[in-house]
């Protein structure tokens, strides 16, 4: 396709405003499934995703589009992710194209997503189109809404096209704009073979599939490739396009987004943002920008069922093929016994891993408090980087402790406001900005990032009403005055409880903690001390009493079913608990007990 009929794009939006519903009816539109195949979010296409209404990989589609001048257009669709953990990733993507559609939801107004999408597509350059969605329902104020987005992001939204992706209104005039606001790609037929590799991922039939952008020259099939950020070198298979399913072509142009497929076993092998050229006569000339997602949070994962360790190194084997931004190794705890140590791009990426080991895996995890990388400064001057509190070096040792900090943005109406400041105060926050834009108000506030890691969003969410809507970016480290605070259960310590805490809090949080493990903990036959230490120092104390009588006693014997059934229940509690030393610790002890509230 030449070059002035191409054009590329993404759709930037906040959760829930309607991005994948959209891409769906574009698709429809230029009849690039038939009807009856079209089912509903097809741009999702893992269950998990389905599920939880978030898109995680990148995907991407390609329609024929014959516009009302008569002439026929190919557009590129490259779905990206919403969520702030795959920040990279839609950073990557957005290189790829030239243009985005922002969509808003004309109901709610431009949300914390929103902007940092939105700023990565500016930061691309891209042509912006404003797409206000969802004017079929009672509440859509698309004076309203465009006026904020002229307000808080500073572009123009007279041009707005007002849609419902929901009955189809507006499509049309979608269509038609991509074609003639956003700008044709630019591209060199006759230079060497410049691709973007901007997605990766592994399929069980053709091994791992490469999503590439061609910058300059041509793509063929056979052609030797080489990926410039490592030197390795593939032969071609098949390259292809997606409609959304996969279609074979024999080559791909400047300008044209599209798959390969080289016989590359491990997604691992595979790096977002690395320039593709041709093994002979290829380019030198990497593309700018390239970096390797970093993992930043940090959790164990056990077996509640140490005999299950070999199944779920199996599954994180498996996960970690189709997923290079997740980490692994193994370890081993005094009191979980064998597991791994995984990092993360940030906590959803977290909940997604554990998710699909405990689903499609069918494995009961435990998971330990999460832990964000902290830089210890030890005396003899040397930096270590801490991934879990557990391997805490002695104290007399350490000159100084730094940790991770972000720069989070929050976008909340008015009325929630006091309550959002104190959040963030109490989080040890420093407030960097406030400004208002009708009547919502956007606070910036630099954080560290372990108070945000384990309940933050929740309780946003819960102050809020679910109204709130937050971005973060990590923005580097700086020195407090950290310290490990251990658990001790029955005076044995719990290794996976340990945390690293603010010195000014960590009573206060020994405190909440050890009730909360009071609560949790069941009664044995004798009585548990729970206490939280700093240094062998006891900073607070709680004890459980012993357990007097037997679950059963009190059914007289008579009621046979009665008694099976609170067995049964016993039983079934029992099944999601380890032991440590002498007392029955429930699973879901550990991820509670580190929850502030
Ligand atoms: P993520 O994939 O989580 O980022 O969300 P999304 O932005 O892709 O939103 P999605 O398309 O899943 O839409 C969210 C919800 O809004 C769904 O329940 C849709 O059915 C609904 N929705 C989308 N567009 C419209 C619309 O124009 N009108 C109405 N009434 N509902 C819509």
């Amino acid at each position: 396709t030449e070059l002035t009929h191409i054009r590329n794009f993404s759709i930037v939006a906040h959760i829930d405003h309607g991005k994948s519903t959209l891409a769906d009816r574009l698709i429809q539109d230029t009849n690039t499934v038939a009807d009856r195949d079209m089912k509903e979010q097809l741009l999702d296409s893992m269950d998990i995703e389905r599920e939880r209404g978030i898109t995680i990989k990148a995907n991407t589609v390609r329609l024929d589009y014959t516009a009302d001048n008569g002439e026929h257009y190919v557009l590129n669709l490259i779905d990206t992710p919403g969520h702030v953990d795959f920040a990279y990733e839609v950073s990557r993507s957005m290189r790829a194209v030239e243009g985005s559609l922002l969509v808003v939801d004309s109901t709610q107004g431009v949300e914390a997503q929103t902007l940092a999408n939105v700023y990565q597509a500016i930061d691309a350059d891209h042509e912006i189109v404003p797409v206000l969605n969802k004017i079929d329902l009672p509440a859509s104020d698309v004076d309203r809404v465009a006026e904020q987005i002229e307000d808080v992001i500073g572009i123009d939204a007279s041009g707005a096209i007002q849609v419902s992706a929901k009955t189809g209104v507006g499509i049309h005039e979608v269509l038609e704009s991509i074609v003639h606001h956003l700008p044709a790609p630019t591209g060199n037929p006759d230079a060497p073979l410049k691709a973007m590799l901007v997605d990766s991922w592994y399929d069980a039939y053709l091994g791992v599939i490469v999503l590439v952008r061609i910058m300059d020259g041509h793509l063929k099939k056979g052609d030797r490739i080489k990926f410039l950020s490592n030197g390795t070198t593939h032969h071609v298979d098949r390259i292809g396009v997606f409609r959304p399913a996969m279609q074979n072509i024999d080559v791909l142009g400047p300008g044209e987004i599209g798959f390969l497929t080289a016989s590359i076993k491990q997604v691992r092998d595979t790096r977002v943002g690395d320039t593709i050229t041709h093994e002979k006569k290829g380019t030198e000339d990497a593309l700018p920008g390239f970096k390797p997602a970093q993992p930043v949070v940090f959790c164990g994962l056990f077996p509640v069922d140490s005999a299950e360790f070999e199944d779920l190194r199996d599954a994180i084997e498996k996960l970690a093929l189709n997923d290079a931004s997740f980490s692994y190794e193994m370890e081993t705890s005094a009191a979980l016994g064998f597991g791994f140590r995984c990092g993360f791009l940030g906590l959803l990426h977290l909940e997604v891993i554990r998710d699909r080991i405990e689903r499609e895996y069918n494995i009961d995890l435990i998971t330990t408090a999460p832990s964000v990388i902290y830089h210890i400064y030890m005396k003899d001057g040397e930096m270590i980087e801490l991934h879990n509190p557990a391997d805490m070096p002695d104290l007399s040792k350490v000159d100084h402790l730094e940790e991770p900090r972000i720069k989070a943005t929050i976008l909340v109406p008015d009325d929630y406001l006091g309550d959002v400041l104190k959040l963030c105060q109490d989080r040890r926050g420093i407030q960097l900005d406030l400004t208002y834009a009708g009547s919502r108000a956007m606070v910036v506030y630099d954080l560290p990032l372990n108070e945000v890691v384990f309940d933050f969003y929740d309780r946003l969410k819960s102050v809020t009403k679910g109204y709130a809507s937050f971005d973060y970016q990590m923005t580097g480290y700086r020195e407090d005055n950290l310290v490990k605070m251990q658990v001790l259960v029955n005076d044995e310590p719990v290794d996976a409880l340990s945390t690293m805490v603010h010195r000014d809090r960590a009573e206060m949080r020994g405190r909440a903690m050890c009730e909360k493990l009071k609560d949790l903990i069941p009664r044995h036959m004798f009585k548990i001390p729970i206490q939280a230490a700093i240094g062998g120092k006891v900073i607070a104390r709680e004890t459980l009493s012993a357990l007097r009588k037997d679950v059963t006693a009190k059914c007289y014997g008579g009621d046979a079913t009665r008694k099976r059934k609170l067995l049964d229940k016993q039983k079934a509690g029992k099944k999601k608990m380890r032991q440590f030393g002498k007392v029955d610790i429930p699973q879901e002890a550990f991820i509670s007990a580190l929850k502030m509230d």
